[in-house]
């Protein structure tokens, strides 16, 4: 296995010699028309291919409602001219939030969400024409054995897990009755997001929390676990019931293709127990998803707790923990092949595409070529929207990036997260990150 080694490429020919070097057939193109088509997602047109990624702020009022510093993330993503807007992680009640400061969807905080809404969709037409109208997507989740409401861990999960129990946690299992009830809450939560006018609801599955940890709960006895059907009972009969409630709701879910976690422990690995990736499982559960009325999906793989290289390919793990025995560009070229793959069989259903940040000012040439070649329908951006929320607009104008405001991926974002701070880019949004951060690591 390479060596983990920083971004360093001076120019495309560099990028694409390295990769060449660690046998990756990297996608790369010089034009960037691909970028600025349009795109449909059932009856609506999305104004051109790049996707904001859903990136927590953790900068909610007590209540989770949005605060004027999730209002300001939002405007500059709407101002940047994104085509997509996916909206963050927003907890379905107050047990399942994962911070004491995650955005949270209730009855009672609905109107602040109505008026995201609407100031998002504002900003972007006021700044570009009233015929840019971005999509607006929003994740809803309950973060299960990531839950901490109050601060700290509640300790309530799915079934024990030895790659993530923390040992000397005392952990209670959910049972199948809190589970249901989970469902009706969620059910609830989409009919929210309806009412407040996102155009999609995104049922999380993905790295680690509630549903996605259900995925992997093949040790777990019950009407939840063991078999895919058990496994996936809760995000199947969420995403029916949703449809035939909110037939005009669009249905987005942002699945993990695989957790690097070997069966009987992870989902979409191979049954003999190794470290292999095996996507069968993973696409029967679309196949079932497509079927129940999911009409949007976006792969990722792997926990950020476990395997955050998997997730998203950096340059600088986090303080204390060592980099990872892989190369970052493989990081990138196992995201773009799990989408690949995916895509190539349910081709029918828009995919965004996602781990582009680390290829810092290359991504639009990598994405642009990906775009060509019909692998994704979007391009999406997480932490590159954190640092560069403009840089859809600069494409668009310039054609091409500013060096010096591109994402380095250097995981301080992570860092301010993990520390319960609000996040945001301590390097290139100075002006409300970068003295939180000098205040978290120095006191
Ligand atoms: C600070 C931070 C917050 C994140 N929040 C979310 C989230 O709310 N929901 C989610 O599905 N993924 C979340 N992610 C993962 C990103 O959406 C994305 O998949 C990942 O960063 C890789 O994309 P990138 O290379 O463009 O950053 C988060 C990542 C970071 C670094």
């Amino acid at each position: 296995m390479p060596d983990h080694e920083p971004f360093r490429f001076k120019n495309g020919e560099d990028l694409l010699k390295k990769a060449d070097e660690l046998g990756i057939e990297l996608p790369f193109l010089t034009t960037l028309d691909p970028l600025f088509q349009t795109a449909q997602i059932g009856s609506k047109t999305i104004p051109n291919r790049l996707a904001v990624q859903p990136m927590e702020g953790f900068d909610s009022n007590d209540d989770g409602s949005p605060s004027e510093l999730t209002f300001r993330r939002y405007r500059r993503y709407a101002m940047g001219g994104s085509g997509l807007i996916w909206f963050e992680a927003t907890s379905i009640s107050q047990e399942g939030r994962s911070n004491p400061h995650q955005l949270m969807l209730t009855k009672d905080t609905i109107s602040g969400f109505s008026e995201l809404v609407k100031r998002t969709k504002q900003s972007a037409q006021d700044k570009f024409s009233n015929d840019h109208d971005p999509f607006l997507v929003i994740q809803i989740t309950h973060s299960g054995r990531y839950s901490k409401p109050y601060g700290q861990l509640s300790g309530k999960i799915v079934s024990t897990n030895p790659y993530l129990d923390i040992p000397e946690k005392n952990y209670t299992l959910f049972s199948d009755d809190e589970i249901d009830k989970v469902k009706d809450i969620y059910i609830e939560a989409a009919g929210l997001v309806y009412e407040a006018g996102f155009d999609a609801v995104d049922i999380k599955a993905c790295h680690g929390y509630l549903i996605h940890e259900l995925l992997g709960a093949h040790t777990r006895k019950g009407k939840h676990g063991g078999s895919l059907e058990n496994r996936s009972r809760l995000l199947l009969e969420i995403v029916n019931e949703v449809h035939e409630r909110y037939p005009e709701l669009i249905i987005a879910v942002r699945l993990n293709a695989t957790d690097g976690i070997p069966y009987p422990y992870g989902f979409g690995m191979a049954e003999d127990g190794s470290f292999d990736i095996d996507l069968t499982e993973t696409k029967r559960l679309i196949k079932e998803l497509t079927k129940s009325g999911c009409s949007l999906l976006n792969y990722t793989a792997g926990i950020p707790y476990r395997n955050p290289h998997f997730v998203r390919p950096f340059n600088r793990p986090l303080i204390g923990l060592q980099p990872p025995d892989e190369h970052p560009l493989h990081g990138v070229e196992r995201l773009i092949n799990l989408t690949t793959e995916l895509h190539r069989d349910f081709p029918q259903v828009p995919v965004v595409g996602t781990g582009y940040s680390w290829l810092n000012r290359f991504f639009p040439n990598v994405g642009a070529a990906v775009l060509e070649k019909e692998l994704a329908t979007f391009i999406g951006l997480g932490r590159s929207s954190f640092a560069y929320p403009d840089a859809p607009e600069d494409l668009m104008k310039k054609g091409s990036l500013d060096p010096g405001r591109v994402c380095i991926a250097c995981s301080r974002c992570t860092e301010l997260m993990r520390k319960n701070h609000a996040t945001g880019c301590a390097v290139r949004d100075r002006e409300i990150y970068a003295a939180s951060y000098r205040k978290m690591v120095h006191g």
